[in-house]
């Protein structure tokens, strides 16, 4: 079981995916927790890239997420599908979409250079509007601007694959949904 959280930054997805973990794993439920992008070389150099200290070509962002996303799938998300782990992912390819889109990349492409990233059962799209959200974040990362974040908000809107959850709520509010929803697919 394969599980993706989605939203802009500061909706809370962290939070939820902790929490979901904890709550599986309290059922004895073995989970893999990770997130995109990674904790490699690659997902390092990304971080720095985002931190603003390097200045890069949309194009070539969406080509380093997703390069990190293959190396992900390969060496870890995989490997934990095939322990029986219950795998819970910060982000996905649905980012890159939603990002790097927003950037003006094309989307047919990042679509494409997606198509052979291993599916998700369960999509979960915390849903937090831009405004609200750039409230609870410090913004220290280049994507963190309301304006920015609203056209990402404007393409995550377009996917018809995700279980939206109002995300606006308390963290333990926003939980309840987000365990309803779990609780149906295992
Ligand atoms: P994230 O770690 O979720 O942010 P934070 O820890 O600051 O909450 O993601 C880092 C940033 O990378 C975030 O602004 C979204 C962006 N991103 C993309 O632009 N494309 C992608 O494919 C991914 C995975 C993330």
């Amino acid at each position: 079981m394969f599980i993706v959280f989605e939203g802009i930054d500061g909706c809370g997805k962290s939070t939820q995916a902790r929490m979901l973990a904890d709550w599986l794993e309290s059922r004895g439920i073995p989970v893999f927790l990770t997130a995109e992008p990674t904790k490699t070389k690659l997902g390092g150099y990304i971080r720095e890239i985002l931190a603003g200290k390097e200045a890069i070509d949309p194009a070539a962002l969406a080509l380093l997420f997703t390069a990190d996303r293959y190396e992900h799938i390969a060496t870890e998300i995989l490997p934990a599908l095939a322990d029986g782990k219950i795998v819970i992912c910060e982000r996905y390819y649905y980012s890159t979409i939603a990002y790097q889109v927003a950037q003006g990349v094309d989307r047919t492409w990042i679509f494409e250079m997606n198509k052979y990233a291993t599916n998700p059962n369960l999509v979960i799209f915390i849903d937090v509007k831009p405004k609200l959200a750039v409230s609870r974040k410090a913004g220290e990362e280049i994507f963190e601007e309301r304006a920015f974040l609203e056209k990402v908000y404007s393409e995550y809107v377009k996917f018809a694959d995700m279980q939206r959850v109002d995300g606006s709520k308390d963290a333990q509010a926003v939980f309840e949904k987000v365990k309803g929803i779990v609780s149906r697919i295992i």
